[in-house]
């Protein structure tokens, strides 16, 4: 897919202001830090379209861009912040569970793993909620170039390993690193094959 245009459309922390489910959506979900900003940088093609940081807990909001004018992308603030308030993990909980569950364009979630890690316990309790909730999702590991193909490998074998406790199937997953920009065409090549199937929801059963 090529990357005609990319937009940043809003923020926010509500579900019912959302823009209309009019097109395919995509977001963007994994603990703090793990890279999501950046990924979403590198597949857009865009120094700056979101925002990144060192500092944990950079994005608070659900952020939509519009890409080509065809379809969503969702940037969305990272779990497992230690530094914040267990008020601020509980608000996170309810809003970003009430997008998640409800909303109806959304196609497919992105779930972003660190790859220089063992397998964590918040990102399996992550992907089983989302096994439960009926939510489809597919694995994206990050930060690839910060250590051998062979440690990424082993971890990712670790953490199907893991989910193969709960699930029949591992979701297919991408191995990606923002800073060289690898894997980021599978990644769109699978959006795109996603948008062709796209029907738009009926919005008289909205919420
Ligand atoms: P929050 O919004 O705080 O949840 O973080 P995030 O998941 O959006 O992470 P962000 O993209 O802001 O990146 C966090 C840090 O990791 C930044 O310092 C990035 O430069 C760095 N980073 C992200 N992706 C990569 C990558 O693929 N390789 C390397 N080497 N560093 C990366
Ligand atoms: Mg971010």
């Amino acid at each position: 897919m090529l990357i005609k245009s990319a937009e940043f459309v809003c923020s926010n922390t509500e579900v019912s202001k959302l823009p209309a489910p009019n097109l395919p959506e995509y977001a963007f979900i994994g603990r703090s830090n793990v890279g999501k900003s950046s990924l979403i940088n590198a597949l857009t093609q865009r120094k700056n379209l979101a925002k990144t940081s060192q500092k944990p807990g950079k994005t608070q909001l659900i952020n939509h861009f519009v890409i080509n004018d065809d379809w969503y992308l969702v940037d969305l603030p990272g779990y497992g912040f230690a530094q914040t308030s267990k008020k601020n993990r509980t608000e996170w909980e309810k809003f970003i569970r009430a997008y998640l569950t409800k909303r109806e364009n959304l196609q497919c979630i992105f779930v972003l793993i660190d790859s220089r890690h063992e397998p964590q316990k918040i990102d399996l309790d992550f992907c089983c909620w989302l096994g439960e909730q009926g939510l489809p999702f597919l694995l994206i590991f990050t930060k690839a170039d910060k250590q051998s193909a062979v440690k990424t490998d082993q971890n990712i074998a670790k953490f199907s390993k893991a989910l193969l406790k709960w699930f029949e199937q591992v979701p297919t997953r991408f191995i990606t690193s923002a800073e060289l920009k690898q894997g980021t065409d599978n990644i769109l090549q699978t959006i795109d094959e996603i948008n062709g199937r796209f029907v738009i929801p009926n919005q008289d059963s909205n919420l």
